[in-house]
């Protein structure tokens, strides 16, 4: 018989959603932290990119231990989308952000996993993109065994303390992170705000991971993270995680599946940095 698809999890089921994702991000996390110095198998690589058989493991790792507590939940994941379509609810997933820094052995990469819920009605077949909300985030550094997590209606944590994003508002004592994708395109974009913005802060960092990026926002270790075009899984979890640290995550959908530009300031930078950047991309 098939199971019934419950509508809005309640939060005693949102708390128990979060334990499996914890423990599918460690599980992942642990097969990452082996092979940080091993030679690892490489899928593709382009000038700007690396996909490894790693991201790939570490993704069908993760859809286990999601799929077996939650059967009827699809998958959308950087590896790869499994279950049904038009599910109430999706994980998404990054099974590790940051590869290229992974590949090259170094330990700034991480594991991250959203739960989206489907808002909107719209039904297969129905005009209209499905509006999706995001229930919780895990974002998991294997590394630095840092574990943050945020869950709908309460406040986000850093191995289960609470965490909130700077109050610093004044541009020359932030630490702006900006991402470079693998798109010549967007890396064009990126390269003036780099030199628009490099002389007003006190410093740029550009550190790989843009989940990463959105956690150190929300932990107050950075002030903004900046990026012309990232994909959905990139930051699903880490943008959330960042709202619920008291942060502003700004995302404006682009032409490509799943694809946007991204603001993500502590809730008081994002005027002033959009006076001195421009973030538009034309490709996916
Ligand atoms: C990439 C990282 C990087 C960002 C890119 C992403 P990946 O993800 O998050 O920081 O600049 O846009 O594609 O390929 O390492 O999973
Ligand atoms: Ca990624």
């Amino acid at each position: 018989m098939k199971r019934p698809i419950t509508a809005i999890l309640k939060s005693e089921q949102l708390n128990q959603a979060l334990a499996v994702a914890v423990k599918a991000a460690q599980t992942a996390g642990q097969m990452m932290r082996r092979n940080l110095r091993v030679a690892k198998k490489v899928n593709a690589a382009s000038q700007h990119d690396i996909k490894l058989d790693l991201d790939v493991q570490c993704q069908q790792i993760i859809e286990k231990c999601l799929r077996k507590a939650f059967p009827q939940h699809s998958i959308l994941g950087e590896e790869g989308d499994c279950g049904e379509a038009h599910s109430l609810y999706r994980w998404v997933v990054d099974p590790i952000d940051g590869t290229v820094n992974f590949a090259y052995g170094i330990p700034h990469a991480c594991v991250s996993i959203a739960l989206q819920y489907r808002s909107s009605n719209v039904l297969p077949g129905l005009a209209g993109a499905p509006q999706y909300q995001t229930e919780l985030g895990v974002v998991y550094d294997p590394f630095c065994e840092e574990m943050w997590t945020a869950v709908r209606g309460q406040p986000a944590r850093l191995n289960d303390r609470l965490i909130q994003v700077s109050n610093r508002q004044q541009l020359k004592e932030t630490i702006i992170s900006l991402g470079f994708a693998k798109h010549q395109d967007s890396l064009e974009k990126m390269l003036p705000n780099f030199q628009a913005m490099v002389h007003r802060v006190r410093k740029i960092r550009i550190m790989g991971s843009a989940a990463l990026d959105l956690v150190y926002v929300a932990t107050g270790r950075m002030d903004a993270y900046l990026e012309a075009g990232v994909r959905l899984w990139d930051i699903a979890a880490g943008g959330f995680i960042l709202e619920c640290a008291g942060g502003e995550f700004w995302h404006q959908p682009l032409p490509g599946e799943h694809f946007y530009r991204v603001i993500a300031t502590n809730g008081t930078l994002r005027s002033r940095l959009e006076k001195l950047v421009v973030l538009t991309t034309t490709k996916n």
